[in-house]
């Protein structure tokens, strides 16, 4: 960068550093807008991958809006059978799909725990909801390790992996927000930053609403009794 000597600029004018500041601002203000716009995927050096997704917003009724269309297929490794499965294979079910990752010190087990506890709270009902775990860190969350953690919250708790690539295609389609935490980092430790939304998908494989982190299994139970029977219509 020139200086302002160099390109002639009177001195260190009041003027000139709010024009350098309002550069600088506006440069990072117009990259984070692009990103925004661009929903542009970053491979950082750890290969773990950043997204900037479009902002999600809280509603009256306690489910969450997003801005774009969210939700599509994917294909990846069920945990338990070993097999590759699609969206397609649960077309006809409702769903739900909730990422994270298996080391995750709290907002996993805790969110979990939540899905499995509403179920249960739905009684029969809830058996007609198949709810799924996809990782956002393959590197360490191998089959056997997500077949191992799914087991510790319900049978009934199917785990998805899978390899990077179709792992950040999906995240993108569902508006999933996944950074690597750097100030964590030490050898193969280190925390994964993730938004941690609830998706509820309908019997014809459509997003029907998401769930913001936090909701009590109550309420979460008694919006998917009303998802379900407005389904049915
Ligand atoms: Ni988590």
């Amino acid at each position: 960068m020139r200086s302002a000597a160099a390109i002639g600029l009177p001195g260190r004018s009041p003027l000139l550093i709010l024009g350098i500041l309002v550069c600088v601002f506006g440069s990072v203000a117009l990259m984070g807008f692009l990103g925004f716009i661009l929903r542009g995927i970053v491979v950082d050096q750890s290969t773990l991958i950043s997204e900037f997704p479009t902002p999600m917003y809280l509603q009256s009724d306690g489910t969450v809006r997003a801005t774009v269309h969210v939700g599509g297929p994917f294909r990846l490794l069920d945990a338990n059978s070993g097999k590759i499965v699609s969206d397609a294979d649960y077309l006809g079910k409702w769903q739900l799909i909730y990422f994270g990752y298996t080391r995750c010190p709290d907002v996993c087990p805790t969110e979990l725990s939540h899905i499995v506890a509403a179920l249960n709270l739905m009684g029969q009902r809830g058996a007609l909801i198949t709810p799924i775990f996809i990782t956002v860190d393959p590197k360490r969350d191998s089959a056997a390790t997500m077949a191992h953690y799914v087991g510790l919250f319900s049978p009934r708790l199917v785990g998805l992996t899978g390899d990077q690539q179709e792992l950040a295609r999906v995240e993108w389609e569902y508006n999933v927000y996944v950074l690597l935490n750097p100030n964590t980092v030490s050898g193969n430790n280190y925390d994964v930053v993730h938004s941690a939304y609830i998706y509820l998908i309908n019997a014809k494989g459509e997003v029907a609403a998401i769930y913001p982190p936090n909701a009590e299994p109550a309420d979460l139970a008694r919006n998917w009794m009303r998802q379900l029977a407005a389904g049915k219509v």
